[in-house]
């Protein structure tokens, strides 16, 4: 074998202000995991890193939201991301925190070094003021207009719609986002890292140097930015959490979280060798070393322009070698939302699907945002599992392991002539390897998990097309051969599978004994010619994957309907009481118990219905404006309260002569203020 190749492989680091989703798996979490354990796979050295990325902003406005302390935050949150990572079976060599002192003690010597080489500019400048909350007004503290694309909700540092990273400054009508208010200018000293001074280095180094074999989408968007010319980007902020400052005169400063974060991989590179008894320098610093950074579209210019900067300027790391991007996921048809609760948590799936890991890894694989972005459904992770995992991959392996055990009681049997078929058969399957291997090494790992369902199709084919279940009846000789050449395909299966599906390849492995051979590496695949060899013994067969009902798939989506209308409810703010009236106003009002004989639209207008309500004085004509939220069958016939001595005015030609009262459920539902109705109300509303 080559000598191995050292990888230091990261994934970018969570913000522990709330769960894991889909989409984070999707984008960042599995593509890396795929990509390492293939390499530990194919004999390389790998650090795989990550770790919470604690500071910052969002972190100090969940505490705020919470009533806690951010340390009880990312304590929180910090514990439930590392299980939901274990629980994927996200291979990370070591899962560190930006709290630990290891990392505050990186981070700021760090910046010792690039301020004592110079690195940085000391400046006194303008900044964005919350007079009424007392602080400066950093990152996500700031909402306003992105000065590029012009989204009126742009945060401080950076515009989540077109991905342009900018001084709060920059923005356009800026607001507070603590108290909504315009903020003012207030002078204060900050250390800036001048990214202009570093153009030229990145332009050749990305631009002009080999950087064109990086995906079109993280290229395009550094060259963007490098065109439209860099400036310095303050690297400390005037906020209460974070790394302090390590300078003198720095108090009540701390570092850009996007300054520490990244150091993060290096502080938990180092916590991962010492722990090892491994030197952590190579992995950074060997220029043999490939650096790569698995990260989501969000996050690109701070991995391929800002991190580079630092690493260039402090001189002695090695920079990315690649930082493979993907675009977002969305979830039926709408954007992933924390806020709006429209999302898929990694906690809840796995108690509505208990040990169904490698399912979600394979469905986010499948449908993975490689080069655009993609909508997960529901529907369609039930198709994945129902017809691709069940009916291909794992009713392959169930019937070589149910033939195995009907003939030859689990034994492997012995092969008599190879027929073109199958020595066709067994070459194909020794292409296998470098096929996915070639789609992984290119950051393709749809068609990577896609080329591994095609070596289960082969071995479906094959058994389909040499029908054993057929030939036993009349020559048992063909019948081993064809066994001994699908139980050949199942073996390679149980070792390719691994970085796609880790869980079904431990279970494939154990159910193979795989344990008791020595077992086909990667490569051994394509130069091997027996995998399993003749009379091993194989162990009992179980089911790899089961078939998802459709009421299954409905419930998913009723919980996600349902957990957003509850969400929205309760963040609903109810409305201000309107002013006091007097009791003399009050009694003004002539209300009366009616009843709705007849209903009907009322031509071009959506939201009124005319109605003709019996007041017990008389029948008269209503034009009510409720026509969104009920047809007119479903009033006819209904007791309502009415105002019956309101003026009477016209509506699109149509005299209305009285009101029928409505109100607002707490949730927002229109509801009528109903003489029979027990109802919880939101107050009195005048339809
Ligand atoms: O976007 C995010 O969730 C950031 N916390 C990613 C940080 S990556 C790295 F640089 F640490
Ligand atoms: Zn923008």
């Amino acid at each position: 074998m080559n000598q191995p190749k050292r990888y230091t492989i990261t994934a970018a680091l969570p913000y522990t202000n709330g769960p894991i989703h889909i989409g984070h798996l999707a984008g960042v979490y599995v593509p890396a995991d795929i990509y390492a354990r293939y390499q530990r796979l194919i004999g390389n050295d790998v650090a795989f890193i990550c770790g919470s990325d604690e500071h910052g902003v969002p972190i100090t406005i969940k505490a705020k939201k919470e009533g806690v302390s951010p340390q009880d935050v990312v304590d929180k949150y910090h514990a439930i991301i590392k299980t939901s990572f274990e629980d994927f079976g996200i291979s990370f060599d070591n899962y560190s925190r930006t709290s630990a002192n290891i990392h505050h003690e990186t981070a700021s010597e760090f910046f010792i070094s690039l301020y004592n080489k110079g690195e940085f500019i000391e400046e006194v400048t303008e900044q964005l003021y919350d007079e009424e909350a007392n602080q400066f007004l950093a990152d996500r503290f700031i909402i306003g207009t992105c000065p590029k694309c012009g989204n009126e909700e742009s945060y401080g540092d950076q515009c989540e719609k077109c991905g342009t990273s900018h001084n709060a400054t920059d923005l356009i009508n800026p607001k507070s986002a603590i108290t909504g208010n315009t903020p003012t200018l207030k002078q204060t000293k900050h250390w800036f890292l001048p990214l202009d001074k570093h153009e030229k280095f990145l332009n050749d180094w990305i631009l002009k140097g080999h950087k064109k074999d990086w995906k079109p989408n993280v290229y395009g968007q550094v060259k963007s930015w490098i065109d439209d010319g860099l400036r310095p980007r303050a690297v400390t902020r005037d906020l209460d959490w974070g790394i302090p400052v390590p300078l003198p005169g720095a108090e009540g400063k701390v570092l850009y979280v996007w300054f520490d974060a990244p150091i993060g991989y290096i502080s938990s590179t180092k916590e991962w060798a010492q722990r090892e008894g491994k030197d952590w320098e190579p992995y950074w610093k060997d220029k043999d070393t490939k650096l790569l950074h698995f990260i989501g579209k969000d996050n690109i210019v701070f991995h391929c322009i800002i991190f580079p900067a630092m690493l260039k300027a402090e001189g002695s790391y090695v920079l990315p070698d690649n930082v493979p991007a993907n675009e977002f996921l969305n979830l039926e048809g709408n954007k992933l939302s924390t806020s709006k609760n429209w999302a898929v948590w990694l906690p809840e799936y796995l108690e509505e699907f208990p040990n169904q890991q490698d399912l979600l890894r394979y469905a986010l694989t499948a449908n993975a945002p490689e080069t655009k972005d993609n909508d997960f459904t529901w529907k369609d992770f039930q198709a994945r599992n129902n017809n691709e995992l069940v009916a291909i991959f794992g009713n392959f392996i169930n019937r070589v392991v149910v033939l195995t055990h009907k003939y030859y009681n689990g034994t492997v049997p012995e092969p008599s002539t190879f027929t073109d078929i199958d020595n066709e058969t067994l070459t194909t399957l020794k292409a296998y390897p470098a096929v996915i291997s070639s789609s992984i090494e290119r950051y393709r790992f749809r068609e990577g998990s896609q080329e591994l369902l095609n070596l289960a199709r082969l071995g479906n084919k094959y058994l389909a097309d040499e029908e054993p279940w057929k030939v036993i009846k009349e020559d048992a000789a063909r019948t081993q051969t064809i066994m001994f050449v699908a139980l050949q395909i199942a073996s390679a299966l149980a070792t390719l599978s691994e970085p796609f599906l880790p869980f079904t390849s431990t279970k494939l492995k154990g159910i193979l004994c795989h344990g008791e051979v020595a077992e086909a590496t990667w490569n051994d695949i394509s130069t091997k010619n027996i995998l399993l060899p003749s009379g091993h013994q194989i162990g009992k067969g179980e089911l790899l994957f089961l078939k998802i009902e459709d009421d299954t798939i409905q419930n998913q989506l009723d919980k996600l309907i349902s957990s957003k209308a509850a969400n929205e409810a309760a963040n609903k703010v109810a409305e201000p009481q309107k002013e006091t009236i007097t009791f003399e106003d009050f009694i003004k009002l002539d209300m009366r118990v009616g009843t709705i004989l007849e209903a009907e639209k009322m031509p071009k207008a959506k939201k009124l219905l005319v109605l003709k309500v019996d007041t017990g004085i008389d029948v008269r004509t209503i034009v009510s404006g409720i026509a969104e939220s009920f047809s007119p069958e479903e009033v006819i016939g209904k007791k309502v309260t009415v105002l019956v001595n309101l003026a009477p005015r016209a509506l699109r030609g149509v005299e209305s002569q009285g009101m029928i009262l409505m109100t607002e459920t707490p949730e927002g539902k229109l509801v009528f203020v109903n003489p029979d109705d027990n109802t919880v109300t939101n107050g009195l509303h005048i339809s």
